[in-house]
């Protein structure tokens, strides 16, 4: 029996929430999504059952307010690293204003970075989407987001926000929370605060309203059968065509540092974005290999 919370955020953990999730217990089950190729090594570990439940939610936000995307889209330039230096901090080394930020259980964040232009989504999303809490993302991101978002739903899918920006405060709390609950597993579970691409602020947790009929689980939240989920599909399909790219894909563990997350997308722009899904590989994979030189937090 596993007992999880959310890998990406037990409960919205933003700067100024930090709420923690309940967690449900599940029986245990070895889930294979249907075959994508990720360029990764293939690796024996079972996927985790992660299940949380929602807390209480604010009220209604502001109306949507969509931002041009011609104004806002960030392109990110694929280029190859030069020769790595290995002694770069991380406030020194922030690529494209962190767009291709290297981000792993090896290369981390400043204590003291928050990314540049963070706004709340519920001002250009609606309730449905956003579920009411104060999930912050970056500018740059907001209007590729939206134009995804409102694809989706012409499609007639229902997507929904877990979880945006944390800093590095709320990531402390949310993998202390990680380590109570599982000692074992927290290391490929939650990244250690400085080590999650949350930190950037350019990454979204998806939820399904479907997730809880396929894993059996009321208020479900987080589940590897997101990827069974329509919306877990569609973005597996499509997300790249807006930017946003799976950080941590199926048996690609031994790469990326952490468990199957089928529900935690990056921006890095189009270019990036279809490049990695074009090679079925991902950011980290595509990093490493490029040998990029390694970041180091600075001590503040
Ligand atoms: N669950 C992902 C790895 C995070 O904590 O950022
Ligand atoms: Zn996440």
């Amino acid at each position: 029996m596993l007992l999880l919370l959310g890998a990406c955020s037990p409960g919205r953990t933003t700067a100024s929430s930090a709420a923690v999730a309940e967690s449900t217990l599940t029986p245990e089950a070895t889930i294979r999504p249907p075959a994508v190729s990720t360029g990764l090594p293939p690796t024996t570990t079972s996927l985790a059952e992660i299940t949380t439940s929602p807390t209480s939610a604010p009220s209604t936000p502001a109306p949507p307010t969509p931002i041009p995307t011609s104004t806002i889209a960030a392109t990110a330039t694929i280029t190859p690293s030069p020769t790595p230096d290995r002694d770069v901090l991380c406030s020194q080394r922030m690529p494209d204003n962190g767009l291709l930020a290297i981000v792993t259980l090896t290369y981390g964040l400043s204590r003291d970075y928050v990314p540049a232009g963070l706004v709340d989504l519920s001002a250009y999303l609606p309730k449905e989407v956003t579920l009411g809490y104060p999930t912050q993302l970056r500018r740059l991101a907001i209007g590729p987001l939206v134009n995804m978002i409102n694809d989706m739903q012409a499609g007639g899918l229902h997507p929904m926000i877990i979880s945006g920006y944390r800093s590095y405060s709320a990531q402390a709390i949310a993998r202390q929370k990680w380590a109570e609950k599982e000692p074992d597993r927290v290391n490929i579970l939650s990244a250690p605060p400085g080590f999650s691409e949350h930190q950037l602020g350019t990454v979204i947790d998806f939820g399904s309203p479907e997730l809880a009929e396929i894993v059996g689980v009321e208020d479900i939240e987080f589940h590897t059968y997101f990827y069974k989920t329509s919306e877990g599909i569609w973005l597996l399909e499509n997300a790249h065509k807006y930017g946003f790219t799976l950080s941590y894909p199926f048996e690609a563990t031994e790469v990326t540092g952490f468990f199957y997350e089928p529900w935690h997308y990056r921006y890095v722009g189009v270019e990036m974005a279809t490049f990695l899904h074009e090679q079925g590989t991902s950011l980290t994979e595509y990093q490493l290999s490029t040998e990029p030189p390694p970041c180091i937090p600075d001590k503040s």
